[in-house]
């Protein structure tokens, strides 16, 4: 394996082996995510969180299911990145640092590192993700593809990301692919886009790839595979949960698994997501849980805002939009931001 050149990393730091996983916090917050969303109700509702579909086999799962025909936002954001990754690059600068919030399958952001490879640029890529193993099998791919882009991975969530960024005064690329970032009600998801802005310094910037699909028949077809495997990755975080919050607590014949679209009017946005609804009441003492038939819980909420919407959480993050992109396939955007 190659190791840090002479030259070293930006401002110094020195950084491990390439293709190292570094420890920044682990998933020593994924009980905690868990139990605040579930048991607390924020904004008056019961969420499963993400981080609880973050381990091992629920990234398999959910890497299985970004391949499915009727997946659009994962294809559909290849195909922009293919398409304009030369473009996205000429705003890159030699030594940049890139995190990648969210990293989950690397495939996407693919085109993109070829594109900085084939120009000989030097750039250090974290993929910051909550699981060892997977991080550990996507910088495989990327480690034995690459001279001048240097990848490493940073095992932790957001919240250790943002104070291990700290350490550096460099040029910073942040990548949000996916919708990882603005994709929740607005309060909540401007206030995370600020934690990463207030980490960005004048010249840095953010490429921040959302869907603001408002087909509905589209958007629905995209959570339903053929042979059920959304359902048993959705159904796959209430039984992490067991293990995160250490209380069997969810049995599956307990609760009913629907999907539900509409279309929100202030502001506007199409939200599909996934409900488990209680076919019977369910109580655990120990964590304080009482839910009585016909309760529900929200899961893997998929927010659709309208770009002018997007607009607005980026003003609320103190961030402007200084070039963006749009897929030849779909309403799948990638916006070049940049401090106000
Ligand atoms: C919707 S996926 C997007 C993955 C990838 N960026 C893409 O565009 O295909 C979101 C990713 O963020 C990760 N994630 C979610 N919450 C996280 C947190 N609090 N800390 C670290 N990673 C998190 C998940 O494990 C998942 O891999």
């Amino acid at each position: 394996m190659t190791t840090v050149d002479s030259k070293g990393p930006p401002n110094g730091k020195e950084l491990p082996e390439f293709g190292t996983i570094i420890d920044i916090g682990g998933t020593r917050c994924m009980p905690a995510i868990t139990e605040e969303l579930l048991l607390h109700e924020p904004a008056g509702r019961r969420i499963l969180s993400v981080v609880t579909l973050s381990d091992y086999p629920g990234l398999q799962l959910w890497s299985k299911l970004t391949h499915s025909p009727t997946y659009y936002q994962t294809i559909d954001e290849i195909l922009l990145l293919e398409k304009y990754a030369s473009e996205i690059a000429d705003f890159i600068v030699p030594g940049s640092i890139m995190v990648d919030i969210g990293s989950g399958g690397l495939r996407k952001v693919m085109p993109l590192l070829d594109e900085l490879e084939a120009r000989g640029i030097t750039v250090y890529y974290f993929a910051l993700d909550l699981c060892k193993e997977w991080l550990g099998d996507s910088l495989k791919a990327l480690t034995s593809r690459y001279i001048h882009v240097r990848c490493f991975a940073l095992w932790g969530s957001f919240t250790d990301g943002l104070e291990w960024i700290k350490h550096f005064t460099g040029p910073k690329v942040f990548l949000s692919l996916g919708s990882t970032l603005c994709n929740n009600i607005i309060p909540v998801a401007s206030k995370g886009l600020r934690l990463w802005a207030d980490a960005m310094a004048p010249g840095d910037i953010m490429l921040l790839g959302y869907d603001s699909n408002l087909n509905e028949q589209k958007v629905r077809d995209s959570y339903i595979t053929s042979n059920g495997e959304f359902d048993e990755f959705i159904r796959h975080g209430m039984e992490h949960s067991n293990a995160l919050l250490q209380r069997q607590w969810y049995k599956p014949d307990d609760w009913e698994l629907l999907r539900e679209a509409e279309f929100q009017a202030e502001p506007p946005a199409l939200v599909h997501r996934f409900v488990f609804r209680a076919e019977r009441d369910v109580q655990d003492e120990t964590l304080g849980l009482d839910f009585k038939r016909g309760e529900r819980i929200i899961c893997y909420e998929s927010f659709k805002y309208p770009t002018n919407v997007l607009k607005l959480q980026f003003d609320l993050a103190g961030l402007r939009a200084k070039a963006s992109w749009k897929s030849p396939a779909s309403d799948i955007h990638d916006f070049l931001l940049v401090k106000a």
